[in-house]
């Protein structure tokens, strides 16, 4: 048996988001080493850490790795999965990289990741299976649902309100006591004034609909 016996959280993704929950995780001190799944079968190894199987065998793993996360930058994928590994009876932690700044009046769900450089000021609610990237800020009252990814350098108001599956790129800014929709796109360097509906992209500065989904994303 290999040294992965030794690890005690099971990363299910191995690819460039994989790579910095790992090392957020390997940060907080909680576990003493990384297994991945990932459906490429080529990969055997990720920074040092075993690549022990495709995705599609979790359940395999379930006794030698309690603990499971997601590492898929999809939202709806990523939230598929973490109900998968839920109902399997995997434990989902909550990983917060110890250079974040949390507020003790916040919370934060399951399966959510916190990288580092983030502030989540009090009074904040994150929903599980979300992504908090690099240096993105979340101000007091803010209602973060589900499956919602804050890319790197996102700035949230106070009183802003996200909903679940919604994605905001790099840079992203959004302006206080606003709603955003569920599954929409929030283009790179957007500022989001305005509430936006459910399923569409904006982009720009104001930030303007610039596509519709419908809801068959
Ligand atoms: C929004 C995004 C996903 C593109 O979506 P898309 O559906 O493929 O959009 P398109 O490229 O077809 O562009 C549609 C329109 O939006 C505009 N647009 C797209 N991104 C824009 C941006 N960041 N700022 C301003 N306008 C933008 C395009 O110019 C185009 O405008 P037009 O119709 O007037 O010509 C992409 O531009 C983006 O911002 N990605 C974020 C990447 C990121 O943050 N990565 C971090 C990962 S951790």
């Amino acid at each position: 048996m290999g040294d992965y016996e030794l690890s005690n959280l099971l990363i299910l993704g191995a690819g460039g988001h994989g790579k910095v929950v790992a090392d957020a995780a390997m940060a907080t001190g909680s576990w003493s080493g990384i297994a991945f799944l990932d459906s490429n079968k080529d990969l055997k190894e990720v920074l040092g850490f075993p690549v022990v199987g495709d995705i599609e065998s979790y359940t395999f793993f379930l006794e030698r790795f309690p603990a499971a996360f997601v590492a898929i930058g999809h939202n709806k994928t990523r939230l598929l999965w973490l109900e998968k590994l839920k109902q399997a009876g995997f434990q989902i932690p909550t990983i917060i990289h110890p250079a974040s700044t949390i507020s003790r009046f916040s919370s934060i769900g399951s399966g959510s990741i916190v990288m580092a450089g983030v502030v989540v000021n009090a009074a904040t609610t994150i929903g599980e299976g979300c992504i908090l990237n690099t240096s993105s800020s979340i101000d007091h009252d803010c209602i973060i649902e589900r499956g919602v990814h804050l890319s790197p350098g996102v700035n949230v108001s106070g009183t802003v309100s996200i909903k679940s599956y919604t994605w905001l790129g790099v840079g992203a800014k959004v302006s206080n006591n606003v709603t955003i929709g569920s599954n929409v796109t929030v283009a790179a360097g957007a500022v989001v004034i305005n509430n936006v509906s459910d399923h569409v992209m904006v982009a720009g500065v104001p930030a303007k609909i610039k596509k519709d989904f419908g809801d068959e994303r």
